[in-house]
């Protein structure tokens, strides 16, 4: 049986395609750019763009599973190539965003409720994964001042979040690729312990073996200094969700280990996983 790994150079889809392998499915790894995807050699590789729809049926040809990201404007022609492949199930990374109480004023939530409603109208079967905030995402925010600086600036020093780590998220979908049960279900994920941007900086201290100095700014400056790194989309949503995360506990959960039998990393583990990248 054929499984597609869209993105198969992502944060997750990596993990995603790695996971397959290790259980011994035959995995078709896609990039738009392959030679640039450092792709284990002897790995099967299509170019595919979720843009481009011509690009689809070769990179879908006998498959019958597929891991995708949400990419709204190529949904369309994605759903039709898939259909015409014959392909079965389609695991989506998607965003918890969609469960907010007004999706409509997100654009995070719009483009992944465009992506969602499109597979849930098709005839392929679907498994959502509906992420909160990616552990990775420290690396945007953080990696240049702590490798440059050793120092951190956020605006809010005591707000929580609980990050979740790509590996969980690839687990997930491995598990709902591979095994009865997960077709029609949508699974929010958080991470499984909230912790304040300071405590998640000294666990990356800690794991690189270095102070790391924290200094606290004006949120219009830590939007200036995130916007080198960051997409406009994700500013918004993570300043809102920093914010958020000073008055309120952050959500946390176990479907991680529900699904899939391991519990979930925590930020000291992603915290190791990533140390090269901070020093
Ligand atoms: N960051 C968060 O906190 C968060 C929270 C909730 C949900 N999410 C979801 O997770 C996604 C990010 O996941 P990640 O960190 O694993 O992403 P990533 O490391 O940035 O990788 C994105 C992958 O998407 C592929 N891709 C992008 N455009 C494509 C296209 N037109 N056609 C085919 N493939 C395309 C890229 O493949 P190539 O470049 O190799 O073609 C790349 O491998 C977000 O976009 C969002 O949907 C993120």
């Amino acid at each position: 049986m054929v499984t597609v790994v869209f993105g198969a150079r992502g944060n997750v889809g990596r993990h995603v395609a790695v996971g397959l392998s290790t259980r011994g499915e035959h995995v078709r790894l896609t990039s738009r750019e392959p030679d640039a995807a450092g792709f284990p050699r002897g790995a099967e590789v299509v170019v595919a763009d979720l843009e481009r729809a011509e690009t689809l049926p070769a990179a879908l040809e006998g498959a019958q599973r597929v891991f995708l990201y949400a990419i709204p404007d190529g949904i369309d022609g994605f759903v039709a190539a898939a259909e015409s492949a014959g392909v079965q199930h389609v695991v989506l990374l998607s965003s918890g965003a969609v469960l907010q109480a007004d999706p409509e004023s997100s654009p995070i939530a719009r483009m992944h409720t465009v992506v969602e409603s499109a597979i849930e109208k098709s005839e392929l079967t679907w498994t959502f994964i509906r992420p909160g905030m990616f552990a990775t995402n420290a690396l945007w925010w953080w990696q240049r001042s702590i490798r440059d600086e050793g120092r951190v600036r956020v605006p809010y020093a005591d707000a929580r979040t609980a990050p979740i780590h790509e590996k969980d998220l690839a687990a997930l979908a491995v598990t709902a690729l591979t095994e009865p049960g997960h077709q029609g279900r949508a699974y929010p994920v958080w991470g499984p312990e909230a912790l304040t941007l300071r405590k998640q900086v000294q666990r990356i201290g800690a794991a690189i073996g270095r102070e790391i100095t924290f200094e606290v700014i004006p949120v219009e400056q830590a939007r200036v200094e995130m916007g080198r790194t960051m997409p406009q989309i994700g500013i918004d949503a993570v300043l809102a969700g920093w914010e958020a995360g000073i008055t309120t506990s952050p959500q946390v959960s176990t479907v991680v280990e529900e699904i899939t039998g391991q519990p979930a990393h925590t930020f000291a583990q992603w915290a190791q996983d990533h140390a090269p990248d901070f020093r």
